[in-house]
């Protein structure tokens, strides 16, 4: 059985404006149907607008879609009952784009890190902080950064509470929904090694969702192509994006290959482990 599976989604916003009826129906998800094997990372690729951070919502369990159903661990998020979907959201946990909104400005990095702790957990406050500092020595922070507050880490730092947080319960799912779009590139490139460290060892599944084609390359196993709100293409492995023939995968080619001459050679880093190299960042 696959982790998640989502079978022939639909989803379309309500208009706001007063005349609903004139309004042509804005659909953002037609169809959607596929599926996202345990340990696997699934890459959902797509250009502003096509609907991706729709889709995550929809798994996410926060954007009931109007048609379909998404099964996690075999049980439909939207219809179980109220002790299922506690578990279900402990195993199903979300890293967004922008570090700094994601967290409370007036919360240490502890008390980021272990909001979801105290939502699932009975541990005492020694427990609670040690389990808090092998979570920042995991993610390359350390004790020392415990009483921060957010602006007094980079963007790079505070995705790295996000992780820290996102990881605290040890889930079976996180969707990364644009989460290193905004980092400058050597600090990409460390949280996505982090990322796959992260994968590795424990087990983790991740919906990486992102427009950027060659952060997608680094970290997923199979390749989903999201194109106005359809999944134009999903290739079990990735390598089949570079031999399509659908237009607009070849026209997303044709992008990053004129940016990027030699990016066919493109190949993930490997050696230096993250930890080694991520402490100034
Ligand atoms: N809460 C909302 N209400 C109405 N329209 C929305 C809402 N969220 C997103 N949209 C619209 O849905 C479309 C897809 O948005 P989104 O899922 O954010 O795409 P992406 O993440 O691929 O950029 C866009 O046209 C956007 O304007
Ligand atoms: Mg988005």
């Amino acid at each position: 059985m696959s982790l998640l599976q989502v079978k022939e989604v639909n989803h379309s916003y309500d208009s706001k404006k007063l005349f609903k009826w004139k309004e042509p129906l804005n659909k953002v998800l037609s169809n959607i149907s596929f599926s996202i094997e345990e340990g696997t990372c699934l890459g959902l690729l797509g250009t502003s607008g096509a609907g991706k951070s729709t889709l995550g919502k929809v798994i996410l369990g926060i954007q009931r879609p109007q048609q379909g159903q998404v099964l996690f661990q075999g049980y439909d998020i939207y219809n179980s009952d109220k002790h299922t979907q506690r578990k279900l959201r402990r195993d199903l946990q979300v890293v967004f784009q922008d570090s700094y909104s994601s967290v409370n400005p007036r919360m240490t990095a502890e008390r980021i890190i272990s909001e979801p702790l105290e939502n699932y957990e009975k541990l005492s406050i020694s427990e609670k902080r040690r389990k808090v500092i092998s979570l920042l020595e995991r993610v390359g922070l350390s004790e020392k950064d415990l009483k921060k507050y957010p602006h007094q880490f980079s963007g790079g730092q505070l995705q790295r509470i996000n992780i820290a947080r996102a990881i605290s319960l040890k889930p079976k799912l996180i969707v990364l929904d644009e989460s290193v779009s905004s980092l400058d590139m050597v600090t990409q490139r460390l949280i996505l090694d982090l990322l796959r460290e992260l994968k590795d060892d424990f087990g983790l599944s991740y919906l990486f969702i992102t427009h950027d084609i060659k952060a997608a390359f680094s970290i997923s196993d199979s390749l989903g192509v999201l194109e106005k709100g359809e999944l134009i293409e999903f290739y079990h492995s990735k390598d089949h994006f570079f031999s399509s023939e659908n237009p607009v995968v070849k026209q997303m080619r044709n992008s990053i290959l004129v940016e990027h001459p030699r990016f066919r050679h493109f190949r993930p880093r490997s050696g230096v482990t993250n930890k080694e190299s991520c402490q100034n960042i």
